[in-house]
């Protein structure tokens, strides 16, 4: 069965589109998958990064029964692009029982044709990261470690659990990803504490630095491990390191499913 993995956290700027779109790419480069990367934001970073995979499909047409037709992919490459947009804040204002089964159904006839669906939420707990948790397998929550990320990161398991317990059994949570990680900053280090006290189980023990290079080579529409560049390569590899434990946890059933360690 194909993984819809959502990345999610309702935080701006932790990292949720770079690690969509490096995730995608890795699964094309190294497992030479199939992949569609369904972009829910309306600042389309994603899509920007991607746009020479477009595939003619616009994901707020998702929300609608009978709008989208079938999605190829690319077969030189492995991605399509299901691009976002300004129409998505429409979607906002909608009834969640009129739009979100349409999204589910289309996520599940996109998954039957790719081997993983990638989805990049906005930063917002709204109706499209409901949509996306509902219709997905499972959900990697980027965070940056501050002083407050730790009320951030609660509010997100509650809503994962939420989707999870009412709407989505399914649903795994693969885990909470570090992302600009600095292992000399003392905050960071208190922080890191009061998360692994909290929710061990969940933080992958893999980490992302801060690195010119991702930024750079999103720039130039290139997964970091293709730019030419010296300073890329222990970006790489982190990014490599964590991509594979990700996978190994989605792969092996029931491994981070268990979402027992939230409190309420
Ligand atoms: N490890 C990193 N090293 C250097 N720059 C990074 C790293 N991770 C992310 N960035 C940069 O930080 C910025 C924010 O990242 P990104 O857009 O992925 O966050 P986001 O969670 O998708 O934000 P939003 O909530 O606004 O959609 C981007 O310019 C990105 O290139
Ligand atoms: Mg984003």
């Amino acid at each position: 069965m194909s993984h819809v993995v959502v990345f999610g956290n309702q935080k701006g700027g932790v990292g949720k589109s770079t690690l969509s779109v490096l995730y995608a790419h890795w699964l094309a480069d190294v497992h030479r998958q199939c992949v569609c990367v369904i972009d829910l934001d309306t600042q389309a970073n994603t899509s920007k990064t991607l746009r020479r995979f477009e595939s003619g499909v616009v994901a707020a047409d998702l929300f609608e029964e009978g709008l989208i037709g079938e999605i190829a992919s690319d077969a030189a490459c492995g991605l399509a692009l299901v691009a976002g947009g300004k129409r998505l804040a429409d979607i906002e204002l909608a009834r969640p029982e009129a739009v979100i089964p349409a999204f589910r159904r289309n996520v599940a006839r996109v998954a039957r044709r790719f081997d993983t669906v990638v989805i990049d939420t906005p930063p917002a707990l709204g109706l499209r990261m409901s949509a996306a948790l509902i219709a997905a397998t499972a959900v990697v929550c980027p965070i940056e470690l501050e002083e407050y990320s730790i009320d951030g990161v609660t509010d997100m398991l509650k809503t994962i659990f939420g989707v999870r317990q009412r709407y989505n059994p399914r649903l795994q949570l693969a885990g909470i990803v570090l992302n600009r990680f600095n292992p000399h900053s003392v905050r960071q280090k208190a922080a890191m504490q009061q998360l692994v006290d909290s929710y061990r189980e969940f933080v992958i023990p893999a980490r992302i630095s801060t690195r010119s290079a991702i930024p750079e080579a999103l720039a130039s529409g290139l997964p970091v491990w293709d730019l030419p560049k010296s300073s890329a390569r222990e970006a790489s590899a982190e990014l490599k390191a964590l991509f594979g434990l990700l996978q190994q946890r989605m792969d092996s059933a029931g491994v981070g499913a268990s979402m027992t360690g939230v409190k309420a």
